[in-house]
């Protein structure tokens, strides 16, 4: 059930993602934006859409949401890979956009798509208030509070003088990855302003159980099946969930984080399954 969903939710982002940027002018930027905001799993998309789905919101309410986020996700993605960053040269199996164009191209190109995902939002057919919310949740899950003190910190952690512990890189984690996958998460919620706490604690526990995966995928994964390239955080010297726990310590703790996951969604009574399911592909992902 999950894989079809995913697939469904990764039809319909792209659908919506040739609508959006036919509003643009066609420039070399708008081509890097196109480009970078193309492939990947869309996982972000499929928490929104599914915890939409979840209150019966269907997609003609939640779509700008799904691609909104998915945006904001490739803009975080161009920057985290230019030379400044983690100067890698390969995502989702093509070369970075500031190797296909230049350094400008992407950092523009990184801009242009997250105030396109805001303005993606303020189109959102829903009660002020509501769009209101989701917005500032966005602004708040990407920002200096969120996703950039998480990479801020993640930088940082290359030339700390000791290496991070567990409670520091758990909460540095929270920050890069976890804000935006919880604000996708309880996305539906919002919209439909019901109780965001079952979601919310789901996504804490997807969240840290996706990054952990990540940094297992850094060390044990396929570059032609992951798409970017390995051993990135082994050679920086990175303190990772791996480096920490060990990788047996550390699939073990994704393995209770999936249990986790699920069961913060029991409440819904079988209405979740997909997310549910959505838990155990975080961890057995190839890619
Ligand atoms: C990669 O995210 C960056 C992290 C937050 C670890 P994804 O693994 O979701 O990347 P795509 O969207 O599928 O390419
Ligand atoms: C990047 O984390 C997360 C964000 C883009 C916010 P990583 O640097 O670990 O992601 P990958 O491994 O390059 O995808
Ligand atoms: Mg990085
Ligand atoms: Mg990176
Ligand atoms: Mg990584």
């Amino acid at each position: 059930m999950f894989q079809v969903r995913l697939k469904e939710c990764s039809g319909i982002v792209e659908a919506m993602l040739d609508q959006v940027f036919e509003t643009l002018p066609d420039s070399q930027v708008k081509d890097a934006m196109r480009y970078a905001s193309t492939g990947g799993k869309r996982l972000r998309a499929f928490l929104v859409l599914e915890s939409a789905a979840l209150f019966h919101l269907p997609v003609a309410v939640s779509g700008y949401a799904a691609v909104a986020v998915e945006l904001l996700h490739a803009y975080s993605l161009i920057h985290d890979d230019l030379p400044c960053m983690d100067d890698d040269d390969l995502r989702r199996g093509l070369p970075t956009v500031h190797v296909k164009w230049d350094q400008a191209t992407a950092v523009l190109a990184g801009d242009g798509l997250q105030a396109l995902a805001f303005e993606c939002l303020t189109l959102l057919d829903l009660d002020p208030k509501i769009r209101i919310n989701l917005i500032y949740g966005l602004a708040k899950a990407a920002g200096a509070s969120g996703m950039v003190l998480g990479q801020a910190q993640d930088i940082a952690a290359e030339t700390a003088p000791a290496p991070l512990t567990l409670e520091q890189i758990t909460e540095l984690q929270s920050n890069k990855t976890g804000a935006l996958i919880r604000w996708s998460a309880s996305a539906g919620a919002i919209m439909a302003a019901k109780d965001e706490k079952p979601l919310l604690d789901y996504a804490n526990a997807l969240g840290l159980a996706f990054q952990i995966q990540d940094d297992i995928l850094d060390v044990e994964g396929d570059t032609a099946l992951v798409g970017k390239r390995l051993q990135k955080d082994f050679s920086a010297g990175k303190a990772t969930f791996v480096t920490l726990l060990g990788l047996d310590g550390a699939k073990t703790r994704a393995k209770e984080l999936v249990a986790l996951a699920q069961n913060a969604l029991d409440c819904y009574d079988g209405d979740a399954t997909a997310l549910q399911e959505a838990a155990r592909f975080v961890i057995s992902r190839q890619s």
